[in-house]
């Protein structure tokens, strides 16, 4: 069956960013000219999902508004002969349909995914945590629904990290299978170092099927008091196969203003419109 329905949770407080947070939703950050959730929206988009259900918190209603049609605003831009600028405008509202559910307490990761249980339906779909912004032609999503396609299990991407900051992530304990794919046997979210099983940590794309909600209603409070997807996933493992797929591309942490930062320097330089700019002022910071 193909995959049509992606959930971005988009609900917590951004705390890393503040004060910037307070009034505008770490999700809508730019890297250049873009927000971190269009990003992964058109990663999403061009892996063939066509629904996106955004889980938002109260007070972050502005991620709703920037995906709504402005036509005023596109017609004033085509009006002044700034079609470029218009077709811009336009985009975000045009990659998909996109939804919205309110997660209305704090509780975590897993209970966020588990808050969009009634919009996805009894589906298999994708989890995409804005926060990794990943680059790569195709996408993360288009590569993990290729594994998905070939038998059927469920998938996490992974990423090998330096020892150091394990505690960060959830991480697995797999075996190789084939190039870049790991059959899980067991998944914990933020080891300590002496307690990881491996170096392998879970990054923020997830293909799922629905029973993971029932394991998200059976998953207690884990790190850090929250209900945590990671925990969730080991509940699934005890009848379904999760596979980690080692993804090929760079990943950014935007979740954090550094890593943000990083993103827009690289993504400037990559970028053919801002590439020579970019370099000139890297190199006047010599
Ligand atoms: C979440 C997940 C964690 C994963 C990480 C990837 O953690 O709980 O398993 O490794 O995203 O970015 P968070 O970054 O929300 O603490």
């Amino acid at each position: 069956m193909t995959i049509k329905t992606a959930v971005i949770p988009a609900a917590g407080l951004g705390t890393r960013f503040l004060p910037v947070t307070k009034s505008v939703p770490k999700e809508l950050l730019p890297i250049l000219d873009k927000p971190m959730l269009q990003y992964v929206v058109e990663e999403a988009a061009e892996a063939g999902i066509e629904r996106v259900i955004v889980v938002i918190s109260e007070g972050k209603e502005s991620i709703a508004s920037y995906f709504q049609p402005q036509p005023a605003l596109e017609q004033r831009l085509s009006d002044s002969g700034a079609a470029d600028l218009a077709d811009k405008v336009k985009q975000a509202s045009e990659l998909a349909q996109v939804s919205f559910v309110i997660q209305d307490q704090p509780l975590g990761l897993g209970h966020a995914v588990l808050t969009a249980e009634e919009a996805v339906g009894g589906e298999p779909f994708v989890v995409i945590l804005p926060d990794d912004i990943i680059a790569h032609t195709p996408g993360v999503v288009a590569q993990m629904l290729e594994v998905h396609q070939k038998r059927g299990s469920s998938v996490v991407a992974v990423e090998p990290m330096p020892w150091e900051v394990i505690h960060n992530y959830g991480v697995v304990d797999a075996t190789a299978l084939e190039d870049r794919v790991y059959q899980v046997h067991r998944l914990v979210e933020k080891p300590v170092r002496e307690q990881a099983p491996s170096n392998l940590t879970i990054v923020g794309r997830y293909i799922l099927p629905p029973e993971i909600f029932s394991c998200l209603r059976r998953t207690p409070p884990g790190a850090r008091g929250e209900i945590q997807l990671t925990d969730g996933l080991g509940i699934l493992l005890e009848d379904h196969e999760i596979l980690a797929y080692e993804f090929l591309g760079t990943r950014y942490d935007g979740g954090t203003p550094l890593g943000l930062l990083r993103a827009s320097l690289e993504f400037a330089l990559a970028r053919e419109d801002t590439r020579e700019a970019a370099r000139a002022l890297l190199k006047s910071l010599q």
